[in-house]
């Protein structure tokens, strides 16, 4: 039987890297694309060696149509999985037009050249920031929509410009995938989250903390309407986000017909939670303080994740151990991510 080719966009960054491991390992064929502007060409050579295939790879940016044309023109591409995109909430409030520019725009610029091509199979990488400040939890998918940021409006615009592609055209089927927060890394400790500059997130800040890289955590507000007045997340291994984009490529091209799905594991933790489990997992302290509420965040945050099973026959396999000590191995055996 032939191998499915996927092209994949951000092939190199967290998200794509993982999921490019777990295509290979599930009967499909990659073509990876990325210009690098949030990842490292080393993600290569650690794919190849994990592998033991080089990896089919194009350097070329999403937002160019010639690029992007030439990429599906050549090949016999069966689906894409759109990770290509900026995703830093405080950012994108700066610099409103690169996010439109790169999210809203590579996505279209990606379409058009899927339809001539046609190609009209696709996962697309949505965000539980489409729920914007959740009125029930858990989140289900049809919950009421809105942003409060120009992040999560590039992300709520691809989702409905899709829906307008599908309605038009029957011939599309698309997925598209709300994470929650995605944390964790290969169990080999070879690829993982590679933030540039100050992380973020939580765990990214946690691990370099942990590691030595930063003094202590700043944990933002202790007086959420939680049980201990920290922020509630749903994370999420990685390696479950990946193989859920397995599971919604077969579902779509098996089925011929689109969905929307939470990616989460329908548990919350804490920000506290989360340090302590950390420093169990590490066997290191992160030493914190509690300082104000970072503007735009919400209380409490996760999913119901009860359609992906039910449709996609997935759920997340592992829980909060793996997760910190699948971040921590690879923190700990690089400490400076990527960078040689
Ligand atoms: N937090 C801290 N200290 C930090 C970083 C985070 O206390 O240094 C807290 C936050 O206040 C929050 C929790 O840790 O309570 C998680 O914060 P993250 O920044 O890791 O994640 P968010 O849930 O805020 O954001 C994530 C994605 C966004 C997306 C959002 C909603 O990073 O892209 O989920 O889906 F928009």
């Amino acid at each position: 039987m032939t191998r499915p080719l996927i092209l994949l966009t951000g092939a190199t960054g967290y998200i794509g890297s993982h999921t490019w491991l777990a295509l290979l390992a599930s009967g499909f064929d990659v073509v990876g694309v990325d210009n690098f502007s949030n990842s490292s060409r080393e993600t290569l050579n650690r794919l190849h060696r994990l592998s033991g295939q080089t990896p089919d790879f194009v350097e070329a940016d999403v937002c160019s149509a010639a690029a992007m044309d030439a990429v599906i023109r050549g090949r016999r591409v069966a689906a894409a999985v759109h990770f290509a995109a900026f995703k830093a909430v405080g950012e994108s409030a700066s610099q409103p037009l690169a996010y439109y520019a790169n999210n809203v725009g590579g996505l279209l610029t990606l379409c058009q050249a899927m339809q001539a091509n046609d190609c009209k199979t696709l996962v697309f990488s949505s965000s539980a920031t489409v729920y914007g400040n959740p009125q029930q939890l858990p989140i289900r998918e049809d919950a009421p929509l809105s942003t409060t940021n120009p992040y999560g409006a590039s992300k709520l615009i691809s989702e409905n410009m899709l829906r307008d592609v599908e309605q038009a055209d029957a011939a599309w089927a698309i997925a598209l995938l709300r994470y929650f927060n995605p944390v964790g890394a290969h169990e080999s400790g070879l690829i993982g989250e590679d933030p540039r500059g100050t992380p973020n997130n939580l765990m990214p800040y946690i691990t370099q903390v942990a590691v030595g890289q930063r003094a202590r955590l700043q944990v933002f507000g202790n007086d959420y309407d939680t049980p201990d007045g920290t922020g509630v997340r749903d994370y999420i291994h990685v390696l479950d986000l990946a193989d859920g984009h397995v599971q919604a490529l077969r579902y779509l091209l098996g089925q011929r017909r689109g969905i929307t799905a939470n990616l989460g594991t329908g548990v919350g933790y804490s920000v506290l939670e989360m340090v302590r489990a950390f420093e169990q997992a590490s066997g290191h302290p992160v030493p914190f303080e509690i300082v104000a509420r970072r503007p735009g965040d919400i209380g409490a945050c996760y999913a119901d994740p009860s359609r992906a099973r039910e449709m996609l026959g997935w759920t997340a396999q592992r829980g909060l151990a793996a997760m910190c000590a699948d971040s921590w191995r690879w923190q700990s055996q690089n400490p400076h991510g990527m960078a040689p």
